[in-house]
């Protein structure tokens, strides 16, 4: 049956697992993005949500025609889909829009890049085919990020009565780093996003320089909206007797020290290593937190089929060991890493933490930000980066630092850790109402009002 709302994003609410005995379980899907959506969808009787098939146990899935109502998944060539994912989205698109080449030695566009462009193309090729078999005549279809930046351009051309949106979430580069993509390459990129009634970003910023890339007419399509939090969820989430029972255990470790979390991907825009570098400057400035503080950081390795994201996680964890080498004692270990992730651990960590650290040098938006207020209990104080897109809305109430002044970090530390209990409290209410204004429901909806 046709579908009058669909979604299409790499990654979907569900996978597959293959078990001993030959038969396929389907797994929902974590995380916050997953289930705002899948919540906002499930509100849409017929809605359709296209994705790819990202494993063994999902591609048998698609060949056998297991599949659960409202999923489509994609059986793509698995060549082709590491040279579009790892190779595209994953190191050129992420790279650029988050500003992160080691510019000496990258990017290169060479033969080899062309071939994995073309591959990204064919990726692109096979949502925009799918959505255009499954949409009903006028539906609307909501394109989901930098993996799909090509769709609106190509569905456009293949149904051209459709109401198309496509939402990135992530940064929009700046235009030094967009000049250094070949022209070919830029302006497809353009053409594709500009296949979309309405291009959204998280915040202003990303917007205007989108807008400022675009011509003055098709700039007026640009749209934000800036995704938040549901506070009920969250909150029922995050009181559940497993995140019970993991804050037992991290009180103990902790035995009643102050603490500073932070809890991110294994990600070069992350920041990791610079926040490691302030806490040591903020130990070494402030001796008097030495002994005091813990700095419990969840760190889970993320993209580890790139070689910069597997050496990144190595110098994150030899960093960490270094500072409790140095400042360690028998009774007091500095620095916490944990490399699971693990939500119900994540989320005792947001209920318990005194301050939250959240350094990234670019984030789209960054829903850690948000969502450690909502659940904070006695109050957090939040280190945010200026480059993280959740800066926008919760800069009045939050420590501002720019992502690369590691002393800086450290004095905002430093701030946070000292904060009268009352102030932080305070400021942690106001975090947490910015945080829910627009919850995943809300944001679906409204960018589903904005195409009628
Ligand atoms: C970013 C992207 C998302 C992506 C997520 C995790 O937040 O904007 O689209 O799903 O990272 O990355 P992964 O490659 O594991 O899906």
């Amino acid at each position: 049956m046709a579908s009058q709302v669909l979604v299409a994003a790499n990654r979907g609410p569900l996978s597959y697992d293959l078990r001993d005995d030959g038969t396929l379980s389907a797994r929902r899907g974590g995380g916050g993005l997953v289930s705002g959506l899948s919540a906002a969808l499930a509100r849409q009787p017929g809605a359709l949500w296209i994705c790819a098939a990202l494993s063994d146990a999902d591609r048998e899935a698609v060949r056998r025609d297991v599949s659960e109502p409202g999923v489509r998944m994609l059986d793509i060539d698995p060549t082709m889909y590491h040279d579009a994912y790892n190779g595209i989205a994953n190191s050129v698109l992420w790279f650029t829009h988050h500003h992160l080449y080691d510019v000496p030695r990258e990017p290169v566009f060479d033969a080899e890049f062309r071939r994995r462009w073309a591959s990204y193309v064919a990726y692109n090729e096979a949502f925009a085919r799918a959505l255009a078999e499954e949409a009903g005549p006028g539906a609307r279809v909501l394109v989901q990020d930098y993996h799909l930046a090509l769709v609106p351009g190509q569905l456009r051309e293949l149904r051209p009565d459709l109401r198309i949106a496509h939402f990135t979430h992530t940064p929009w580069a700046a235009r030094v780093f967009l000049d250094m993509l070949p022209d070919d390459i830029h302006s497809r990129l353009m053409w594709g996003m500009l296949g979309a009634d309405v291009v959204g970003f998280h915040t202003r910023a990303w917007a205007d320089a989108f807008a400022a890339a675009a011509q003055p007419d098709d700039a007026r399509r640009v749209a934000v909206f800036p995704l938040g939090v549901d506070g009920d969820e969250l909150r029922a989430l995050a009181h559940r007797p497993e995140v019970d029972e993991k804050l037992a255990e991290l009180r103990a470790e902790v035995a009643g020290r102050r603490t500073i979390a932070r809890v991110d991907r294994t990600e070069l825009s992350k920041n990791i290593l610079r926040g490691l570098l302030a806490y040591r400057e903020l130990l070494t400035v402030h001796p008097e937190w030495r002994g005091r503080v813990v700095h419990l950081a969840s760190a889970y390795p993320s993209r580890q089929d790139l070689k910069v994201y597997r050496d990144y996680t190595a110098a994150v964890s030899e960093l960490a060991a270094q500072i409790n080498a140095e400042f360690g004692t028998q009774d007091w270990q500095p620095v916490l890493v944990s490399v699971k992730d693990d939500f119900a651990r994540s989320l005792a960590v947001y209920r318990m933490a005194d301050v939250a650290l959240v350094n990234p040098v670019r984030d789209g938006m960054n829903l850690v930000a948000k969502e450690i207020p909502v659940v904070s209990e006695a109050g957090c104080a939040v280190v945010l980066s200026t480059g993280a897109g959740a800066y926008e809305q919760l800069r009045e109430d939050a420590l501002t630092v720019n992502p690369y002044d590691v002393s800086a970090t450290a004095e905002a530390l430093h701030a946070a850790l000292s904060m009268p209990d009352e102030e932080r409290a305070e400021r942690t209410k106001r975090l947490a109402a910015a945080a829910t204004a627009l919850p995943p429901t809300a944001w679906f909806e409204a960018q589903l009002a904005a195409l009628a």
